[in-house]
């Protein structure tokens, strides 16, 4: 069952410590924080490193155009936003868009959430500034509260553990749902949410139900026992956050038994995010030394020969599946800045999975103060992403995109038209905005065209 392990015989979970943390919050009481922490080490682990390494396999497989990674949640998970409606309506989104994709394009789609886990966000300033008061930032529900008062923003260890049980009951419920038979392919027009099932999208995924209906009654008309397919019945689902904190990343890392090789059981696969991926950072130390799969975020100022000396330092022994490398270049940077990112790596033999975050390199504050994305510009960077990939012949392997079930108004565009007024309408993000139902739809059935042309 061992792997060759790429731990250098330097790695501890701790060796972190001696380098410098980008993004960490200014805890208050260090010996609060330790005990905490303390109380983490003491705690099960959220997931098994076998499942991690059965997503490193997927992943693989991915790699290679054997599949494709839709990579999805919100962006910050919230304390308060926290209910079952909540969950099992971000999952309906999620597994109709891998339906669409799987269906249009006859690859399986490997499903990772932002979920379960994503509490603690990097903030561009350490304050924020309103009306001449001046506060910490914000950190993540993990770390502080969002109102802007003084008390609400100190960081408190108390939410680490807070934020351990939320995932713990997300997670549980997840499994539930995507074991427990409401992931059964007969209940595929089901998932559509009440909200969107009128729109364009919407009826557009009513008759891809239908036509997976009828593939079904033909294959139980065959004799085939469509009760005894588990693979009809349960969808394999992930999870994954940004390792920022590391701390509490530290604490839920433990070493597994069959293989002996350590794992971040906080979730099946951690990122990197675009302000933490410094070569000599504790956050590509820490990462380096755990075998789950990763990924890391590229925006547009990402060398070529940083990224393929980020993709030596995680990922020395070439596994294929263990790092998937997201770029996130914002429209504009894509045709320029990509190519030459994605030569180098090749250069390097480095098998990565390819993947898009069409988000985070899109993001602006309309006129009237809201943060937004345009859905145009997010398909015009996805489709710069599957230009890129082409051009160099390596396979688009994936997309990472925020999302909710929840019919907000957070980004703009889309068939039905969210316009700048309706942004006030349903702003409901405590980070940033997410596409709804029907824009993550529309967006599933234009990536599957991609994919297919
Ligand atoms: C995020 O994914 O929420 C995020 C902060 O991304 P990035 O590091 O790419 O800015
Ligand atoms: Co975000």
């Amino acid at each position: 069952m061992s792997s060759p392990s790429s731990t250098s015989p330097a790695w501890t979970p701790d060796s972190w410590r001696d380098r410098p943390a980008a993004q960490q919050p200014d805890w208050p009481d260090a010996r609060a924080l330790e005990a905490t922490l303390e109380e983490l080490r003491r705690m099960p682990p959220l997931v098994f490193a076998g499942e991690a390494r059965e997503l490193t396999d997927v992943l693989a497989a991915v790699s290679e155009g054997g599949g494709f990674l839709l990579h999805a949640g919100d962006c910050a998970e919230s304390f308060d936003a926290f209910s079952a409606n909540a969950i099992r309506d971000k999952l309906k989104v999620i597994l109709q868009m891998a339906i669409v994709l799987t269906y249009s394009t006859g690859v399986p789609t490997v499903k990772v959430g932002r979920i379960a886990g994503q509490f603690a966000k990097p903030r561009s300033s350490p304050t924020e500034s309103r009306d001449g008061a001046e506060l910490p930032s914000f950190r993540g529900d993990m770390v502080n509260d969002f109102a802007f008062d003084a008390t609400a923003r100190t960081p408190d260890p108390a939410r680490l553990l807070r934020g351990y049980h939320q995932s713990a009951a997300t997670l549980n419920l997840v499994r539930a749902f995507t074991k427990g038979g409401f992931a059964d392919l007969s209940r595929v027009h089901a998932w559509n949410l009440e909200y969107a099932a009128s729109s364009r999208e919407g009826k557009r995924y009513d008759e891809l139900a239908h036509e997976i209906d009828r593939a079904l009654r033909f294959m139980a008309a065959c004799g085939i026992d469509l009760e005894a397919e588990l693979q009809l019945r349960q969808v394999d689902f992930y999870t994954s956050h940004e390792a920022l904190l590391l701390g509490y990343e530290e604490a839920l890392t433990r070493r597994d038994s069959l293989t002996d090789q350590w794992y971040d059981c906080s979730a099946h696969l951690l990122w990197i995010g675009e302000r933490t991926r410094q070569l000599d950072g504790a956050h590509v130390e820490f990462l380096s030394g755990v075998q789950n799969p990763l990924a890391v975020k590229l925006g547009p100022k990402a060398d070529p020969d940083e990224v393929t000396a980020l993709c030596e330092r995680l990922n020395p022994m070439r596994r294929p599946g263990r790092l998937t490398l997201v770029s996130r270049m914002g429209v504009q940077h894509v045709d320029e800045r990509l190519p030459a990112v994605i030569e180098a790596v090749r250069r390097g033999a480095h098998p990565v999975v390819w993947a898009c975050d069409p988000m985070h390199g899109n993001t602006f504050v309309h006129a009237n103060g809201y943060k937004t994305r345009h859905f145009d510009d997010v398909m015009a960077e996805l489709r710069a992403f599957f230009r890129a990939c082409e051009a160099a012949d390596v396979w688009p392997g994936g997309v990472h995109v925020e999302l909710t079930g929840e019919d907000v108004t957070e980004c703009l565009g889309g068939t039905e038209e969210i316009l700048p007024d309706h942004l006030e309408q349903r702003y409901e993000t405590v980070c940033d905005p997410r596409l709804n139902a029907r824009q993550s739809l529309d967006l599933a059935f234009q990536v599957a065209e991609l994919l297919r042309t």
